[in-house]
Order: structure tokens, then sequence, then C-alpha cells
């Protein structure tokens, strides 16, 4: 198993430069899978969901090729086999984000049901059911969703709740349908609207993406494209938490800012100082945070891939702090590991309530979900 050995007692100090955005990423790279022709990726991160996206798409038939660092070629000229198997899906849950593409280019797909997960139950019914509004037939045949479809039809779908991978699926697959799809209630996050820009410049008719309402134009088949991924708006605020935390100061460059309004928000509550320029951001912090209490919600919330980073900010902060999730029903396990570290955190129901202590001490942890460990690493243990 990997493991991160930290020493902490010291201010964070440098510059970083951010990566492209894993969520933009992996819907974009299913994108090639509605055309015949190249699609040319830069600024893609160097991540194992990224490796596992190029390897399902790779078993399916398309080409697939790192040129150089950051730039993924992409060419689906014919899709063999329009198959992600359990033994993909179940690493990568984003894998499901082939169902709606494959559906709209062959016609049928085959794509396995994720599964548990480790942060709540992460159903995909608002998938199905908005692809079945646009005439999909979709069964559920040993642990598998078979889809077909003659040729997908435009459709309003209202969804239930807003999901940004559903969002997705459905924005790809309406691509390549007959008529017009207005997608209700849709997600407004800034991997939405990087999928969207792509698939515009491959061909498709997309309008309001970044909105609650997108319509969607079909059209009968998409060229092939060069296109680069957005900044990784997490992984800027993470490093942006880390310095808050432990203070010091960092300077981080390729970012967006204009992704990260909420998060700037609280961390300058928090008592940071942040300058930010077209792509850059510094961050300045001295001495202990001021406590900040957050609530996550879809964008242009703030984001429950922070929340765990500000629980962190908040268990060395002067003063209490409550931190609610409200998307995912089980994103509190880093609560506990933080415990170990010698948190003082209360859980009440679906919020951590956190009185910041002057010092942590280092213990052994487990990194439980992807977000929650990047900030027990850059903790500082102790003042
Ligand atoms: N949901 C349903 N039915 C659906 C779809 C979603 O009930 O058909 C529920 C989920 O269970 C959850 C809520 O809706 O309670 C929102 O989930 P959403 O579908 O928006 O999440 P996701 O698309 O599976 C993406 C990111 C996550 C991020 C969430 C929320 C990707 C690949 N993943 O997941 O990123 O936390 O949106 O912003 O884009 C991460 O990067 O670590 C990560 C978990």
């Amino acid at each position: 198993m990997d493991k991160l050995r930290i020493t902490g007692g010291r201010p964070l100090e440098g510059e970083v430069r951010i990566s492209g955005a894993k969520n933009a990423a992996l819907p974009i790279m299913c994108a090639a899978l509605l055309s015949a022709e190249p699609l040319r990726l830069s600024n893609v991160p160097r991540l194992m969901d990224v490796a596992t996206m190029a390897k399902l798409l790779g078993q399916m038939g398309v080409e697939v090729r790192r040129d150089s660092p950051g730039e993924i070629f992409l060419q689906a000229k014919s899709i063999a086999d329009p198959t992600a198997p359990y033994e993909l899906v179940k690493t990568m849950r984003a894998s499901v984000l082939v169902l709606g593409p494959l559906l709209a280019r062959c016609g049928q797909a085959r794509v396995s049901l994720p599964g548990g997960c480790a942060i709540g139950a992460r159903p995909v019914d608002q998938h199905v059911k908005g692809l079945q509004a646009m005439g999909a037939t979709i069964a559920l045949e040993h642990g598998y969703m078979t889809a077909r479809a003659e040729r997908l039809r435009g459709a309003r779908i209202v969804m239930d709740l807003v999901t940004v991978t559903g969002t997705e699926n459905l924005m790809l697959a309406a691509a390549l349908a007959e008529g017009t799809t207005m997608l209700e209630n849709a997600a407004r996050e800034p991997e939405v609207v990087d999928l969207a820009r792509c698939l515009t410049a491959m061909g498709a008719k997309i309008e309001g993406a970044g909105s609650g309402t997108i319509r969607i134009d079909g059209v009968r088949s998409l060229s092939g494209a060069a296109f680069r991924v957005m900044p990784d708006r997490i992984e800027t605020g993470t490093f942006l938490a880390a310095a808050a935390t432990a203070g010091g100061k960092v300077r981080l460059t390729a970012v967006a800012p204009d992704s990260l309004d909420a998060t700037l928000e609280k961390l300058r509550e928090a008592g940071a100082s942040i300058k930010t320029g077209k792509d850059e951001i510094a961050i300045e912090a001295a001495g202990r945070p001021a406590a900040v209490s957050v609530r996550t919600a879809p964008y242009p919330g703030f984001p429950t891939d922070m929340q765990a980073q500000f629980m962190a900010l908040a268990t060395v902060a002067r003063g209490t702090a409550v931190i609610t999730e409200t998307i995912f029903e089980n994103r509190m396990m880093h609560a506990l590991e933080l415990q170990r570290l010698g948190a003082n955190i209360t859980m009440q129901g679906t919020s951590a309530v956190v009185t910041g202590v002057d010092r942590l001490q280092g213990a052994k942890v487990m990194a439980t979900d992807l977000r929650a460990s990047g900030p027990t690493c850059a903790l500082r243990p102790g003042w």
C-alpha cells in the first residue's frame, strides 16, 4: 500500500504549477467516442484515473496515445466492443461516462453498474432516466446496464437532482441525437462547461452550459479537435487550504481563479491574504487561521471536494467551525482520522463541529478518499 511520511511543523513556501482538471479530462476523453476523427488533448493530468480511462477506451478499440507529457491523442475510427467491464468500472466510477456516447455512436452499450462507493451510495438512476427519455431501452443483466437505441432522440429532461457526471453523460449523448435536448436542473460546474467547449470545438451545437438549462441541438456527426483541458480547481484549492492551515507564502500558476469563488471567499474569511491574476493565485497566511464554517452545495456553492480540506483547516483554527456535507452521505470519514491527530471534532448528523486546538500530534492515519488524503498530509502537527 502507498505511504506518505510527513514531518510537519514548518510553514509552506514555494510555487506550484497546477495540473489539468481530472474531472474535466475524464468526460472530455469520452467525447472521443463520438467521432471517427482524432481528438488531441493537452493539459491532461498524469493520474491513475486518466490511465484507467485510456485503458477502458483502448479496450473498446479507440486508439489512445500519450504523445508528450500532458498530451493525449485519441481516435475512435470504429468501436469494436462497446463494453465497460466491471473490473475497470469498480476502480473508477467515472467509467459510466462512456454509456451516453457509446449509445449515441454505436446504438448499443454494455456498462457495468458501478456498485458501492466509500463516500456514498452514488446511484446512476438519473443517467439512465435521461437516456430512456431519449429513446434508449436499458436493462440490468448480470450487473451490467445493457442499453440499446436505434438513434437517440432529443428530449426535455428534468433531472431530480443536480448531478455532474449525469449532466455530462446526457450532454455527450445528446450531441449526436436527432433533434433538440433540453437538460433542466443541469449541473453548472466549470467541468461541465469545459466539456461543452470541447464538444463545441468538435462541431456540437450547445447553449447554456454553466447555467441550469442546457440546450443541445443534435448533429449527424462530429469532427476531431484540439482542446486544452481547464486547470484543476480542486488541486488549486487544496494547495491554498494547505497554506492557510500551515501558514506560509505560496504561488500557484496555470490556474483558473474564476472557478474558485466560494473557496477563495472562505479562505479570506479564515484570514489568508489572497491575490489573483489572470492565471495565477498567491496566498499568504500567518499564525492560526480563524474558524470558518462551510456547507457543501452544487456549483457555484462550496464544493464537496474541498470539504475535507476545510475540516483540516478548522482543526487548528481559532474558534469553532461547523462543516456540513450535503452532497454525499458518507463523506466525513476523515473526521475520525483527524481525531487520531488530536483534533477536537464532534459529529452531529451530517455536520462536524470542530473546535480548533493549539497543537496536533503526528500519528499513523488512513487516506479515506482522494480529497481527504491531501489535507491530512499538509497539516502541520503543532505551532
Ligand atoms: N446522484 C443520484 N443519482 C444519479 C446521480 C447522482 O442520486 O443518477 C446523487 C449522488 O449519489 C450524490 C449527488 O447526486 O449524492 C451528486 O452526485 P454527482 O452525480 O454530482 O457526482 P458525480 O458526478 O458522481 C462528480 C465528481 C466528484 C464530485 C461530485 C460532486 C467526477 C468524475 N466526479 O461526481 O469528484 O465530488 O461530482 O461535485 O466528475 C473527486 O474528484 O474526488 C470526486 C468524488
